[in-house]
């Protein structure tokens, strides 16, 4: 018996076949970071940085010690990660054509300072793709975090008992750090001049935090996270490190910055958390909690951010259970924890930066 579509005579097949390629598209849409993820293993994009100019297939292949039965297929990973805009070609001369660098490809090189590439890695690594495997049986029983479905532990609780895994993830934070903190002083200057202190909550190795105290050396700073991620770690002059527990208690000063924190909470953590923040601040004057994350522009805005945004809600799903929020979803969690008013820039790319007064 065959499968009846209710409106069959009004589908053409035409719409069927386009849908089948919509489908298409979208189970193979592993591809296109498999395939960017192989290209980072082999090192190609230092291979073409070091090579000065534009490199064929051939000395591509010859740098990387391709078996010759596979240069072809070499020529095939460019093609498709020409087509996703992490290569440019170059015509040399004739029909010769080499390959260069993109923006998006030197973000992934290994010595450039403001390097995704950990970042880019650790997300790839099985650990933390395991937990895709596991969505639609999580669904389904009681197991509150995906991650832990998937892993047995939660990812705080799985770094803090696996070494190298702490290390890749505080790695992949520090690396992202380095790029939003030249953004931060570069753009929102002003929200930072004139803080006595500042404590960046749950701020990793303290990667950003480095940068501001550098550059507000009167500023005195704290770094404070989970003893596993702080412990040993050095300070300077205006910087020192605090290990905790951010649900017990959170340090006090002027400032309270969380980067990339309430994401990872549910809507009940996160109030928790700010109310934490706030009572760190105390009834100092200039006090303020300074968040940095993404506030989600919903329809708002050009199709690949909206993707991006929504990947990024489903990746906080499966990794530590948070999610990403829209304005209204953030107002109401600073009203809940007792906030009066707050302020948005919208300058940092995806993310925003957002002041929050009590
Ligand atoms: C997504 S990372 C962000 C780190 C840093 N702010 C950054 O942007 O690079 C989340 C951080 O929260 C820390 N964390 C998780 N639970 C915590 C807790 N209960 N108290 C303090 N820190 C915590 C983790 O160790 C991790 O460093």
């Amino acid at each position: 018996m065959g499968l009846e579509i209710a409106d069959e005579s009004s589908i053409s097949i035409d719409e069927l076949l386009q849908a089948q390629a919509h489908v298409w598209n979208h189970l193979f849409r592993f591809i296109s970071s498999m395939s960017l993820k192989c290209a980072v293993e082999l090192e190609i994009p230092d291979i073409i940085h070091n090579h000065g100019q534009p490199i064929t297939i051939s000395e591509l292949a010859l740098a990387l010690s391709i078996h010759p039965t596979k240069v072809q297929s070499l020529y095939r990973l460019m093609r498709i990660l020409v087509h996703s805009g992490f290569f440019a070609e170059h015509k040399i001369s004739g029909q010769e054509k080499g390959y260069k660098l993109t923006l998006s490809s030197k973000l992934l090189l290994k010595d450039y300072p403001l390097s995704a590439r950990p970042y880019f890695l650790a997300m790839l690594d099985p650990v933390f793709m395991k937990p895709w495997q596991c969505v639609s049986a999580w669904f389904q029983n009681d197991d509150p975090v995906l991650f832990s479905k998937a892993n047995g532990k939660t990812m705080w609780d799985y770094a803090a008992n696996e070494p190298n895994i702490n290390h890749l993830f505080n790695e992949a934070m520090a690396c992202d750090c380095r790029l939003t903190a030249t953004a931060v002083i570069s753009k929102c200057k002003g929200v930072f001049e004139g803080l006595e202190s500042l404590v960046d909550v749950a701020g990793g190795t303290g990667t950003l935090t480095k940068a501001l105290a550098k550059t507000f050396p009167n500023m005195d700073c704290t770094v404070f996270d989970l003893p596993h991620v702080v412990a040993g770690l050095q300070g300077s002059e205006n910087l020192k490190y605090i290990g905790g527990n951010m649900f017990e208690k959170v340090p006090s000063g002027e400032a309270i910055l969380m980067k990339w924190i309430l994401h990872d909470w549910n809507d009940e953590e996160c109030v928790k958390i700010l109310k934490q923040c706030k009572e760190a601040i105390g009834s100092k004057d200039k006090g303020k909690v300074i968040i940095i994350d993404i506030v989600m522009k919903n329809q708002d805005a050009d199709e690949q951010t909206i993707e991006t945004e929504l990947f990024w809600d489903m990746e906080m799903m499966a990794l530590p259970n948070g999610r990403e929020r829209n304005e209204e979803e953030w107002n109401k969690l600073f009203v809940d924890a007792g906030f009066n008013h707050y302020k948005i820039y919208h300058v940092l790319g995806l993310r925003s930066l957002i002041e929050l007064f009590p």
